[in-house]
């Protein structure tokens, strides 16, 4: 008999979460104003709204804790951690921050002016708001075949590589740098292949321009190209990253997904200019240039996470989940972004959900529907994320919609994958009968779906 696959991991320490009823569920996203995001995490029994800071630390990482650093400058933590960062991405420049968000706004804070224009695949939101909040646009050049849910390609995520010369020949003097996001995770946590990073480097290079790459889930980037990209098939993952990032000159880093942490993020680069430009913001918006936002101990847990995580038995057990819980849904007939991604599962909600009209936000509807099923809750990626234009104000309502569902890492068991798939079955199996969507009741300007309210409609 064959042995089965089966996680690179075991338990040691569990977190014990409980289940509710429908009725409190009811009460619950009533008192929350529709949006899942406002439910306290005790009314959630499986949580999938991110996978971002919500996985599990090895023994490892908790041993670094205590070994932890707190010196305000010079931490030891610090060198440690830009050690690893320098021997993962051949980056010499290292600058530390509390998370991603945090990393953009200092390295966009010397970079991106008003009138601006950043190329790029599918920027994520906080990245288009960091562009948009300094008057400048964020031009998506994704590749045409991420929004056909149903074509299976194997590197969905890659950069069109004619739109983004369109963009340069016509504006090169307004690009201050190309933006690449590995895995792109507004397209369903879809890849970037190695002769895609290559492409684009050959385009920045024939325009004067730099790459920086948007970095929060690079090891599963790397895990992809190597299952994908035959030219990588005997690569170790540690190889493949290095080879990624010497076609960028500088990345921005949400250390809570492939870095194993509960919070962090850095800037890395090659150049001393951008580390000089982006020193200057990171003092007053961070901290000073040995923690940046970041405890001493937390560094020490991300340099054994960055470790970790670029090794391929943690990478293929955490991939292998997620593909667990898409065949479950192919068993259901259930319609999500195919290939699944690396770090989620996206359902095609407007496919799902078919009677509600776009301006009702089928999306959302669907993150209702799952969460009175079940209290899985899940994470609308869609219209409502994609904000309004900033200059017209209108809905921005050409991409996909899709009900996210992201799996933590080393977290959940294929049990707690079932409930979810069992759950969404059930609201796929009355879909017919579900006909309206949400209003909106109140909303932010920018980022509205952390914090909007909504109405339910029928
Ligand atoms: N870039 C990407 C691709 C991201 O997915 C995120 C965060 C960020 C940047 C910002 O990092 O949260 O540390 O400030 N994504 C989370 C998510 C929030 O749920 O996808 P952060």
């Amino acid at each position: 008999m064959e042995i089965p696959f089966a996680e690179s991991w075991k338990i040691k320490m569990v977190e014990l979460i409980k289940k509710s009823t429908r009725e409190e569920r009811e009460q619950w996203l009533k008192d929350a104003h529709y949006n899942v995001f406002m439910l306290p995490s005790s009314a959630v029994y499986i949580d999938c709204l991110t996978d971002s800071g919500t996985g599990a630390m090895s023994d490892r990482q908790w041993a670094a804790m205590m070994t932890g650093d707190e010196s305000y400058a010079g931490a030891r933590s610090f060198y440690e951690l830009r050690d690893v960062i320098t021997r993962l991405t051949g980056f010499e420049y290292v600058i530390p921050t509390h998370q991603g968000r945090a990393a953009e706004n200092v390295l966009f804070s010397h970079l991106v002016k008003a009138g601006d224009i950043v190329p790029g695949n599918s920027h994520f939101d906080t990245t288009k708001g960091h562009i948009e909040a300094r008057k400048a646009a964020a031009v998506d050049c994704t590749v045409d075949e991420a929004k056909d849910t149903q074509l299976e390609v194997p590197f969905k995520g890659n950069v069109d590589l004619k739109k983004l010369e369109a963009v340069l020949e016509k504006d090169a003097d307004k690009v201050p740098f190309i933006i690449v996001t590995i895995t792109n995770n507004t397209a369903g946590g879809q890849p970037v292949s190695m002769e895609n990073l290559r492409g684009v480097r050959a385009l920045a290079d024939k325009y004067g321009k730099r790459v920086v790459f948007d970095s929060a889930r690079f090891a599963e980037n790397a895990y992809f190209i190597k299952m994908r990209e035959p030219e990588f098939k005997d690569w170790t993952i540690k190889e493949i990253v290095r080879e990624m990032f010497s076609l960028a000159d500088a990345m921005t880093m949400s250390s809570k997904k492939d870095g194993l942490v509960n919070m962090g993020g850095f800037i890395a680069t090659k150049w001393e200019d951008i580390y000089e430009g982006a020193k200057k913001y990171e003092i007053p918006f961070e901290g000073f240039l040995t923690y940046g936002g970041m405890n001493g101990r937390d560094m020490a847990a991300l340099a054994v996470g960055l470790d970790e995580n670029t090794e391929f038995d943690m990478l293929d057990t955490r991939i292998k989940q997620v593909e667990y819980l898409a065949k479950k849904l192919d068993e259901y007939g259930i319609p999500y972004q195919r290939p699944v991604g690396g770090h989620a599962v996206f359902i095609d909600a407007d496919k799902v959900l078919d009677r509600i009209p776009k301006e009702e936000f089928p999306a959302e509807r669907l993150a209702i529907e799952l969460y009175l099923e079940a209290g899985v809750r899940g994470c609308e990626i869609g219209y409502l994320l994609a904000d309004r234009d900033p200059v017209t104000r209108e809905n921005r309502f050409n991409g996909n919609d899709f009900l996210r569902l992201c799996i933590c890492r080393r977290t959940y068991t294929n049990n707690h994958m079932d409930v979810i798939a069992a759950a969404l079955k059930n609201v796929y199996d009355r879909r017919h009968e579900i006909t309206r969507g949400v209003k909106i009741t109140w909303e932010a300007e920018l980022l509205r779906h952390f914090t909007v309210q909504l109405e339910l409609l029928g």
